[in-house]
């Protein structure tokens, strides 16, 4: 069997021939899109001139594509079964009559379960050892590394072996919070391996942030790496990490921190780090270990790997991502919504502290057999041609990043792209936020050349990997729109007042929420250790659906545009930013009695963060103050997370019962101020003019 294994026959070509002509005509609709975050209402008038885009090729796959979703609606464990069954290898198989159980109503949804399969055994030594499997690229364009199946699959077992040695077993968490280097991948993996849950912190989080999650998961080991390099510049990862054990509250939690060096070399005995007692150098205790480690059998339902995901309120919540269903959802999601082939070179440039670099930098590339691209670096490093650059050398075949990567390398003009060979490239992906129709011409004529078939992928940290997307060469683009639901998503917008599905309008246009009616493999099962929390959040508000939190308008065509979240949560760059966390580092700080954060619009990252704070009495207003709330939420959340603008503010718009009402916030930082909505329910009314005249100054 190939590399791409029996699976699913590609009854579609390359998407290459689209016809460019009749994309974005609108300028008026592209502009106000253009201006930052969520689409615009449709009107249709606006809406009705950007054409679907696709040619008679692929009208008839369009035709499949429709056969084979209603399909896999009609009958998921026929549909499911057979791919699990030729994607996947099983050490014991499922049970064909119960391929899914449980439901969305009760909340104890399993796929496969009783079958068991290992996801290391799967992305790796099922493979060809002497095909390609990674491709890494350091922060210095010239440090490259690369590795075949095979030297990935030792040194996963040589991992593997070495966290045996440290005591690490079935079912323990394992924290990982590590730079964008081949070892994460490989750490993760051999998590996998034995059976151990991952759970990766982006390296971008604070030590406060990364103690609470050590914290929340018990997890009592810990992996990192001596520093990280972004950009040019050092991150102690090391030194952090040192801090997050000072914060950590039960000091006999971690019982072991394994750290990697960047720069070790075999048989040095100095750590360029200083050494604490629960330290162990993890260079050398690999190096000792065998390079084989038998796979873990795993049931298809065993803990795979936990995903912190910041909200509203409360704590991370530490989604439980599952064995077989996610394996098979990152398998098949990549390999269809960017119409993988052998010998392709797929770059996702996302961090593997995310849900997508978990999906498709490491699981789904590699449990296709394909060669994944893994970089640390920033687009603009060492210039704002580096991603062209990559795709050059490495003759990179899929492209991936998110919309606030586009706007920002578009800024540099048409030149840097156009100075590069970017024939290899098929198929480019966004993810994250609704692409604006503008960075989608620029990313489909100017870096796609419009020969390539730009995907918008909408997804979440919940859903394991794509749910609603267009299919290169199967399913029309539109730009600005994620379009139609993967096969085996049974989507579905509600009317968020009653609960039901909406009807069409004479129009046969919807909008409301964005849910989805039955499950699917990749979904998250649980939230760690609080299954009434992940009730509560997903599957209570509309029983019988999986709730997204987000708005949704879809169109006659049945094509999806993301209009936004319901709740509270704000979205920079591509990254869903915790308002509950923010707001918990200012009102951290002696001088705030209170804080709201909401996002404002912004160009390039969709959504900046802008926060609201209200002094307690004896502190004043100074730019001293302002530098040391900045500074309060980098220590505490992490610097990614830093508002862009901190409001003063005599008191906040609350109801009389004392909840903030931020959907005022959120109009008067947009500039909104003349569709602010009933302002009557508020404690004092009073509060709007002053925050506005605020907000005009500080602007
Ligand atoms: C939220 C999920 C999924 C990986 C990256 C973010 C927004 C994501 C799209 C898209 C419109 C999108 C949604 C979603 N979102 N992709 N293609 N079009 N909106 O993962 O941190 O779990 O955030 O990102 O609002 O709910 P996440």
């Amino acid at each position: 069997m190939g590399a791409f294994g029996e699976g699913f026959a590609p009854f579609y070509s390359h998407g290459r021939h689209h016809d460019p002509s009749a994309v974005g005509q609108n300028q008026a609709f592209i502009r106000t899109i253009a201006r930052g975050g969520a689409a615009p209402k449709m009107s249709s008038e606006s809406y009705n001139e950007i054409l679907p885009v696709y040619d008679a090729k692929t009208v008839s796959s369009f035709d499949k594509y429709k056969k084979i979703h209603a399909a896999s609606i009609a009958d998921p464990s026929k549909y499911w079964g057979d791919l699990a069954k030729a994607d996947l290898d099983w050490m014991v198989p499922f049970d064909d009559t119960k391929v899914l159980q449980g439901d969305l109503t009760k909340g104890d949804v399993r796929w496969f379960a009783g079958g068991k399969l290992n996801v290391a055994y799967n992305a790796l030594d099922r493979h060809d050892p002497d095909a390609l499997a990674l491709i890494w690229e350091g922060d210095e364009p010239n440090d490259i590394r690369k590795l075949t199946f095979g030297e990935m699959s030792n040194k996963v077992s040589q991992i593997a072996n070495a966290l045996k040695a440290k005591g690490v077993k079935k079912g323990d968490v394992v924290t990982i919070y590590m730079p964008m280097i081949p070892e994460l991948a490989m750490t993760m993996l051999a998590c996998a391996k034995i059976g151990a849950v991952h759970s990766v912190v982006f390296a971008g989080f604070s030590a406060e942030a990364l103690a609470s999650r050590i914290q929340a998961a018990k997890s009592e080991v810990l992996i990192t790496a001596d520093h990280g390099l972004r950009g040019g510049k050092n991150i102690a990862l090391k030194y952090i990490v040192d801090q997050a054990m000072e914060h950590i509250t039960d000091k006999d939690l971690v019982k072991n921190v394994l750290v990697w060096g960047r720069e070790y070399k075999e048989g040095s005995s100095e750590a360029p780090y200083q050494m604490k007692p629960k330290d162990v150098r993890m260079d050398p205790l690999v190096a000792d270990q065998r390079p084989y480690c038998a796979p873990e059998p795993m049931d298809a339902e065993d803990n795979l790997f936990i995903l912190y995901t910041s909200g509203s309120t409360g704590m991370p919540k530490g989604l439980v991502h599952t064995t077989g269903g996610y394996a098979l959802y990152a398998k098949h999601t990549t390999k269809t919504t960017f119409d993988l082939a052998p010998g392709d070179i797929f770059a996702c440039v996302a961090d593997c502290g995310w849900i997508t670099g978990h999906s498709y930098v490491v699981y789904g590339p590699l449990l296709n057999g394909a060669t994944t691209f893994m970089f640390e670096s920033t687009p603009v490093y060492p210039d704002e041609g580096r991603y062209w650059d990559m795709i050059q050398r490495h003759k990179i075949t899929q492209f991936y990043t998110a919309p606030t990567a586009i706007r920002l390398l578009m800024r540099y003009g048409d030149e840097p792209p156009s100075k590069y060979d970017l024939s290899s490239l098929k198929v480019l992906g966004s993810v994250g936020e609704p692409i604006n129709p503008e960075a989608w011409r620029w990313y489909y004529e100017i870096v796609g050349r419009s020969e390539c078939t730009v995907v918008d992928t909408y997804w979440q940290t919940e859903t394991g990997g794509h749910i609603v997307t267009n299919l290169p060469g199967v399913t029309p683009m539109k730009p600005g729109s994620c379009t139609l639901p993967f096969y085996g998503v049974d989507a579905v917008v509600l009317d968020p007042a009653t609960g039901h599905i909406v009807e069409p309008d004479a129009t046969g246009r919807v909008e409301g929420v964005m849910a989805v009616r039955q499950p699917w493999p990749g979904m998250a099962r649980t939230c760690l250790g609080d299954h009434a929390r992940y009730m509560t959040v997903y599957l209570k508000p509309y029983p019988g659906y999986y709730f997204t939190g987000d708005s949704v308008q879809r169109d006659e065509e049945g094509n999806h545009f993301i209009t936004g979240r319901v709740d509270d949560v704000i979205n920079v760059s591509g990254h869903r930013i915790g308002t509950a966390e923010v707001e918990s580092a200012l009102v951290a700080h002696p001088g705030i009695a209170q804080a709201a954060v909401v996002g404002k619009p912004h160009d390039i990252k969709g959504q900046a963060i802008c926060a609201f704070v209200m002094l307690r009495n004896g502190y004043e207003e100074s730019d001293d103050l302002i530098q040391e709330l900045r500074l309060s939420v980098r220590s505490e959340v992490g610097s990614f997370c830093s508002p862009d603008m901190i409001i003063v503010t005599p008191s906040l718009p609350m109801t009389r019962s004392g909840k903030i009402m931020r959907r005022i916030l959120r109009k008067i930082v947009a500039g909104e101020t003349d569709t602010l909505g009933d302002t009557s329910t508020l404690a004092d009314p009073s509060i709007v003019d002053t925050l506005i005249d605020k907000v005009g100054i500080s602007d």
